[in-house]
């Protein structure tokens, strides 16, 4: 049974993935009073190394499973008398969507209206509990040269893995609505930081650039991200999910726009310096463009006035602070990606660039 001394008993889901591996060391730490379950099925993009340290705290239990699971979830909502949920669980990779885009709609869709189906039985009369739903920017399509993601923006998502997102995030409204489930959600815009698997942009140039492989930019490279630490990103979740309304839906973003040449040639310029190539070449000798990626987003950037006038967030860390601290944590944490990268993922890399 549950030890009663818990303030609040949380179910992470995806908490191996790289913000989820984030979020889980940062919620033991500051709330020591919570227990912290880790629902994660350790696909190619989860990794127990990252939180293993953290199974000897008394706040903390990993479990390996799926969201998709409704007799586990249901176990696991009733062995620790779950009252809140934070769902990361997700295939997140818009590369990956493009070459098997069911893989998306059964985590990210069925395994999120799973999840909300045992909430809503487990929920039933219960005060204090909460569905925390972690989206992204990418929902609301893209942008051109002006503007920002409001709250408000209609719904447009390009890719297949933007669609299975939207169609989550319509799901946790509905449940909302319809059935009164406390349920909050927040789109996010690009992470970066540690523990990112090198398949995204930053950790993978990082990677490439280290073992002398070219840094392949889709197009020309003039696409825009805004670009958040993750760690800003964990503090606005738990703001969220302590002090968000019910129904509602916060953006967050890092107010750091950069198009991707610029994030590379800045990474260059980082690695140059704290770690140079030795043969006096700069990394950036290794930029190649590449063909485009189908349905490519021009633009994303978020307006964050909500969050920041009601519930006082704003990032702490800018993008050159960010990009240095993640530069230093890949170069110091070496054994972390080479454990990360096997031999599958590899095969996977070459198709995509095969492909371009
Ligand atoms: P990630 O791919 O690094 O991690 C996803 C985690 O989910 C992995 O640990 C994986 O093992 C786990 N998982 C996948 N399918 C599962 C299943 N069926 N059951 C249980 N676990 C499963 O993703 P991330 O970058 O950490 O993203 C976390 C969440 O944040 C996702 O919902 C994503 O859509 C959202 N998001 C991410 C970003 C970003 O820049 N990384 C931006 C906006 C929103
Ligand atoms: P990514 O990190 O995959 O995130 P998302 O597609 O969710 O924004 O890609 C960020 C940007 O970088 C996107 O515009 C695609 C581009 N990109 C490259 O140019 N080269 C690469 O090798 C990768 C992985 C991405």
């Amino acid at each position: 049974m549950a030890d009663p001394a818990w303030t609040r008993r949380v179910l992470v889901t995806g908490g191996a993935g790289f913000i989820g591996t984030n979020l889980v060391r940062y919620w033991v730490r500051d709330h020591p009073d919570h227990l912290v379950v880790n629902l994660d099925r350790l696909t190619y993009a989860g990794h127990r190394e990252g939180v293993q340290d953290l199974e000897s705290l008394p706040n903390y239990r990993f479990v390996q499973g799926d969201i998709c699971n409704a007799e586990l979830v249901e176990t696991l909502f009733d062995r620790y008398a779950i009252d809140g949920v934070l769902h990361l669980a997700a295939e997140s990779h818009v590369d990956r969507s493009i070459v098997e885009p069911l893989e998306f709609v059964r985590t990210n869709v069925l395994g999120t209206a799973t999840l909300l189906e045992v909430a809503r039985s487990r929920w039933k009369d219960r005060d204090g509990v909460r569905f925390h739903h972690v989206s992204t920017d990418e929902v609301f399509g893209e942008l051109g040269a002006e503007g920002a993601f409001r709250e408000t923006t209609p719904y447009s998502p390009n890719s297949p893995y933007s669609a299975s997102k939207a169609g989550s995030d319509h799901l946790v409204r509905a449940y909302h609505r319809t059935f009164g489930l406390p349920a909050v959600i927040t789109n996010c815009s690009n992470n970066y930081g540690p523990y990112q698997f090198p398949e995204k942009l930053i950790p993978l140039m990082i990677a490439n650039a280290l073992e002398g492989k070219p840094l392949p930019i889709y197009g020309t490279g003039s696409n825009v991200r805004d670009w958040l630490y993750v760690e800003d990103h964990c503090r606005a979740i738990d703001l969220v999910f302590h002090w968000g309304a019910d129904g509602e839906t916060y953006n967050i973003g890092g107010d750091s726009e950069r198009s991707n040449l610029e994030v590379v040639e800045m990474l260059c310029g980082l690695l140059d310096e704290i770690s140079p190539n030795g043969h006096g070449v700069s990394y950036r000798s290794r930029i190649e463009f590449v063909g485009d990626r189908p349905g490519h987003d021009f633009r994303y950037a978020m307006d964050t006035a909500k969050i920041q006038q009601q519930l006082g967030w704003a990032p702490y860390e800018s993008f050159e602070t960010g990009l240095r601290k993640t530069a230093e944590w890949y170069l110091q944490n070496g054994s972390w990606l080479q454990a990360v990268r096997g031999r599958e993922f590899e095969s996977w890399l070459e198709v995509n660039y095969l492909a371009r």
